[in-house]
């Protein structure tokens, strides 16, 4: 796959690096804001990418690519999705895929309409614990309480607290826990129990921003909680108990690691099956799943994954709504 990489920020490095572990992957194009051409311009030369552009709109028509990668920040993702659909480029879009699910359909629908590829880029789905882990569900029979948190203070939290605007802590950039780590708790729990008939979000709100909150997703016999903060320290992991046993996974949703399985027989096994140790790896399942679809033009594949985000961005929606917290003008 040909890339044009949008953003020149944290998860544009990160993945810039794990490149080289993609040999189906080239990096073409790479496009920033006028003002951080100079830091596009290292990265084109530290990674050997051939074309730096100051505009997305530009890149997206001049380049010779097949696919754009948009790491810029969540206000920003329908529109610089839209603009590489429309000019019929495949797109891999990071977490969340948009503010909500009003754009989320808006992008999945042209998607569709344009028989395009659109990947949410992100990579619970497609780690093998997490299928070891719904191959393990049986087995504790009927699960009735789950409980994940993804607690990670930020690295950029002094800098919030100083009175910087980082984008992750930004309302109108589409900051907040919520849609920086919530999404990948949605996403461990809709994977996992399908469409949650209700679901609430209590949160930390400082200067218009959820910092840290609760999430409660009611699947009707069986409820989960969240909880997500980006201004604590604490351990993460994921929990869930079943009338025959437990499952717990002692990590972040997103790096999904191993779990060990405690029936009432009294019986515990282990299980990690992800085949990587190093935590940078975590994104290689999901982009081989993108080269495969890619590689053997399975949209099914990819529109099937795509309906998980549009049930995510619902749920989203539902989580925002319930705590009060307003989407930024001209994504309502
Ligand atoms: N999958 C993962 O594990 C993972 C991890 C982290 C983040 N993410 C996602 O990745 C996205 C970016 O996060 P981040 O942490 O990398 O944010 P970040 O460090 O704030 O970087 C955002 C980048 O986007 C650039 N940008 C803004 N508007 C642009 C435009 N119009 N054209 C080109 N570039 C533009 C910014 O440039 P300026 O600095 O010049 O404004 C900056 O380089 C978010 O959606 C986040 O949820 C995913």
């Amino acid at each position: 796959m040909k890339l044009g990489m949008v953003g020149t920020g944290l998860i544009v490095g990160e993945q810039l690096q794990q490149m080289e572990h993609r040999p189906g992957y080239t990096v073409e194009a790479i496009a920033s804001t006028p003002r951080s051409l100079p830091h596009a311009r290292e990265l084109a030369a530290r990674h050997a990418i051939p074309a730096c552009y100051d505009d997305f709109l530009e890149m997206i028509v001049d380049a010779d690519i097949d696919t754009v990668y948009v790491g810029v920040p969540n206000a920003l993702h329908l529109a610089v999705t839209r603009a590489a659909l429309g000019a019929g480029k495949n797109v891999i879009c990071e977490k969340p895929l948009a503010m909500g699910l009003e754009e989320a359909q808006d992008a999945s629908d042209l998607a569709r309409e344009r028989g395009l590829f659109l990947w949410e880029a992100m990579n619970i789905p497609y780690l093998p614990n997490y299928e070891t882990l719904r191959s393990l569900l049986p087995k504790v029979g009927e699960p009735k309480v789950a409980a994940c948190s993804y607690i990670q203070r930020s690295r950029r939290y002094d800098a919030f607290r100083a009175g910087e605007t980082p984008s992750v802590f930004d309302p109108a950039r589409g900051g907040g826990a919520l849609m920086d780590l919530g999404i990948y708790v949605i996403h461990y729990l809709v994977g996992l129990f399908g469409e949650p008939e209700r679901v609430s979000y209590a949160a930390n709100v400082v200067r218009g921003v959820d910092t840290s909150g609760i999430l409660t997703l009611d699947f009707g016999g069986l409820v989960a909680t969240g909880v997500v903060a980006k201004d604590a320290e604490g351990p993460s992991r994921c929990l869930v108990e079943g009338t025959e046993g437990y499952l717990l996974q002692d990590s972040k949703p997103s790096s999904c690691g191993p779990i060990t399985c405690h029936l009432r027989d009294g019986s515990e096994t282990r299980h990690d099956d992800n085949g990587f140790a190093a935590p940078e790896r975590r994104w290689d399942a999901e982009f081989a799943s993108f080269e495969r679809d890619f590689e053997t033009g399975d949209l099914g594949h990819c529109y099937r994954m795509l309906d998980l985000s549009l049930t995510a961005a619902r749920v989203l929606d539902e989580a925002r709504a319930s705590a009060g917290i307003a989407l930024p003008d001209s994504h309502g």
